[in-house]
């Protein structure tokens, strides 16, 4: 691996675009190989042992690609199967979403109060909580943690703005707003799509997007190893990306567009049963 070499991006889905959005923000100069396992989304309802599985297959695949970083662009995958990811790595280096976004979460609490959402395997591993919790050693701080998993599927349905989206969030959010929070952490890949939404359910409450507190730690572990991508001409340039999926649903780039903000081209589509034949 070297500094022209891509950086490795995997979710659940096309959810991870958001995180790749970000990435694209803070790391224009980069080449990206983007995999979303389109075929076996939602991760977030699965059990520990299937979402290990998974990860692993997907690192594999961008491993092969001769990847310098891979961003676990799915918070599912980082809450239960990090270790799994970086045992497979080796010596590349490995970016989660829940330590930059719980590095970010206090940092921003001023009353020690912090929400976090997630799916439910997000939610259940505590990984936020626990996070949050090392990362304090012995201070005090307070986590409110609450399953979202209609927002999901919400989000891929287009319904974002829907009065659907905000009588879900009513429900979710109505304990989470008793506790007094300050701070949320948007912690799935959907939820930075409802960001307007939850702003107005939690009105003076700082969210926090994993994605975006991800891809600066991305940026700084880069420059940290010498890996950064020489700064190129890149206005009006396409970006260099390459995206795999498991499978091309209806409705895959409309969607994909809404969570990018930019249109992309046609998905090559892998088969994990060939890979895994051939590999
Ligand atoms: N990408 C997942 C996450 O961030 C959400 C979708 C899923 O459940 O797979 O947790």
């Amino acid at each position: 691996m070297n500094n022209n070499s891509p950086i490795g991006v995997f979710d659940s889905g096309i959810g991870g675009l958001t995180v790749l959005k970000q990435l694209i923000r803070f790391l224009p100069y980069e080449s990206y190989v983007y995999l979303g396992d389109t075929a076996r989304v939602p991760y977030g309802n699965k059990s520990d042992t299937i979402v290990k599985e998974y990860a692993q297959q997907c690192t594999e695949f961008l491993l092969q690609k001769g990847v310098k970083l891979v961003v676990v662009a799915c918070n599912t995958v980082s809450a239960v199967a990090l270790d799994t990811v970086r045992e497979l790595c080796g010596d590349v280096p490995v970016i989660g979403m829940i330590k930059p976004a719980s590095e970010a979460a206090l940092r921003s609490t001023i009353n020690g109060k912090i929400g976090v959402i997630g799916t439910r395997a997000t939610i259940h591993s505590e990984a936020y909580a626990l996070g949050i919790k090392d990362l304090l050693g012995g201070g005090e701080v307070e986590v409110f943690s609450q399953e979202c998993p209609l927002f999901v599927p919400i989000v891929e349905e287009g319904m974002a703005n829907h009065q659907i989206a905000r009588l879900a969030a009513e429900e979710y959010l109505t304990k989470l707003k008793q506790t007094n929070i300050d701070t949320l952490v948007l912690g799935c890949t959907h939820y930075p799509l409802l960001s307007r939404l939850l702003s107005e359910v939690l009105p003076d409450v700082i969210l926090v997007d994993s994605g975006e507190h991800s891809s600066v730690d991305a940026l700084r572990l880069l420059a940290e190893m010498n890996l950064l991508a020489a700064p190129r001409e890149v206005f009006m340039q396409k970006h260099p990306i390459e995206f795999f999926v498991t499978d091309v649903p209806s409705q895959f780039f409309d969607l994909a567009q809404k969570f990018l903000g930019f249109a992309i081209d046609s998905p090559k589509t892998i088969d994990f049963r060939e890979f895994a034949k051939n590999g």
